[in-house]
């Protein structure tokens, strides 16, 4: 079946649940049994794709939506998390230990990399943070003791696209595995499995549920890593919460439409704001110039609405006036709903392995569902009042 048959029809149910179309919410901790046996018996299989005997391993709309996400993404099986920090530190943990290597991309959402330089770095694993746009060379990186190699593509706020066949060829080859957070895109627009990556994070919070009101994480593996990656899950014990797992897996079924809509937007506005004078880059991968472009040609189906721009200088105040008084892009953090944002971003000040020197300061834009034409409009009076406050 065809991607967009599977996202309406994977994970579900419906005679399980008296013909109900959505897996219902249930709220549960405990779970009975009616014999000895039986409680006996569900030990035994406590780990299977479908069956629970105790609340935090998940319940029937936890597997609905676990089901679904592995096969979307083509992977073995899918965990969710009570959030995308959440999964991305279960995926580290659960290959590394004490006196492991790391390599960590420079561009990484921050909360990642401050997992690696607080929480891992306490019990002893050591981080290597690498270039985005290294290829093979990630080779010279890797050292004995190196067990991870995590990517993420395009990097956090600065949107560079890896040449992830490159790096999984070469750390498999030298008996790493491969991590990626692929949030940005989904698997509808970039299929990690395909690239030989093994273990694939979503923040689940951003397009899957797709209306910013649930945190949501996600792992998908292949049948290989499976194993230590639920053990890990099981030993953090951090399920989603029943109603944020049952919006998570409404939030799917609508994915396609949402995402080619936020693409199309997204794109539309970044060539829009590369003609302005008040604009020194743009970054969007998709946009024909962008230094990731042909790679982004070559491997992804699509871009999400998520992009950067860099402005040429410009003063905190003027950049406030045109922040503040925007009517549509509103400032928040949580993208991948479908409301439009913009806020600011201090990329440079989390880079260690390249330099960030922006002209200018940098704004992270999120394309909602709005109508194009009214966030032009929106940017355009934006840009007048940051005119405006810097002839003040
Ligand atoms: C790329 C990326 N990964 C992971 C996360 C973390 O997700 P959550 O907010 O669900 O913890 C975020 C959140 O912004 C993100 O942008």
């Amino acid at each position: 079946m065809k991607q967009d048959t599977l996202i309406v029809t994977a994970g579900r149910d419906p005679e399980a649940n008296h013909g109900v179309v959505n897996p219902p919410v249930y709220h549960a901790s405990t779970i009975l049994f009616p014999t000895v046996a039986a409680l006996e018996a569900s030990q035994s299989h406590r780990l299977d794709r479908d069956t629970t005997y105790y609340g935090r391993f998940g319940t029937p709309t936890t597997f609905a939506f676990q089901n679904a996400v592995a096969e979307l993404d083509g992977g073995h099986r899918a965990i969710a998390f009570a959030s995308g920090k959440c999964a991305t530190l279960v995926a580290l943990m659960a290959f590394l230990k004490s006196g492991d290597h790391l390599l960590m991309v420079d561009s990484a959402y921050a909360p990642t990399r401050a997992l690696c330089d607080g929480l891992l770095s306490r019990f002893g694993i050591i981080t290597t943070y690498y270039d985005p746009l290294i290829g093979t060379e990630i080779g010279e990186l890797i050292r004995p003791e190196t067990r991870i190699i995590f990517t993420e593509s395009p990097g956090s706020q600065t949107f560079e696209i890896q040449d992830i066949s490159a790096i999984t060829d070469t750390g498999h080859a030298q008996g790493c595995t491969v991590l990626m957070d692929n949030t940005w895109a989904t698997s509808l627009f970039f299929r990690p499995f395909d690239h030989g990556v093994d273990v694939v994070i979503q923040a689940a919070t951003k397009y899957i549920v797709g209306h910013s009101d649930a945190m949501l994480g996600v792992i998908t593996t292949t049948e290989s890593a499976f194993e230590s990656v639920q053990r890990a899950a099981l030993d953090f014990g951090a399920p989603p919460g029943p109603d944020d797992i049952y919006l998570g897996q409404r939030g799917l079924r609508t994915l396609r439409v949402r995402l080619d809509r936020h693409m199309e937007t997204g794109l539309t506005i970044a060539k829009w704001l590369k003609a302005q004078n008040q604009v020194a880059r743009v970054l969007h991968p998709g946009i024909p110039d962008d230094p990731g472009h042909s790679l982004w040609l070559r491997d992804f189906q699509g871009a999400s609405g998520l992009f950067g721009v860099v402005l040429k200088k410009a003063t905190k105040a003027a950049l406030a006036a045109m922040l503040d008084g925007m009517k549509l892009f509103k400032m928040g953090y949580s993208w991948g709903g479908y409301e439009s944002l913009i806020i600011p971003t201090y990329p440079g000040k989390q880079r260690t392995a390249t330099t960030w020197d922006p002209p200018g300061p940098a704004l992270r834009i999120h394309a909602g569902l709005e109508d194009p034409d009214d966030l032009i409009s929106d940017l355009k009076h934006g840009l007048a009042r940051l005119d405006l406050a810097s002839r003040r």
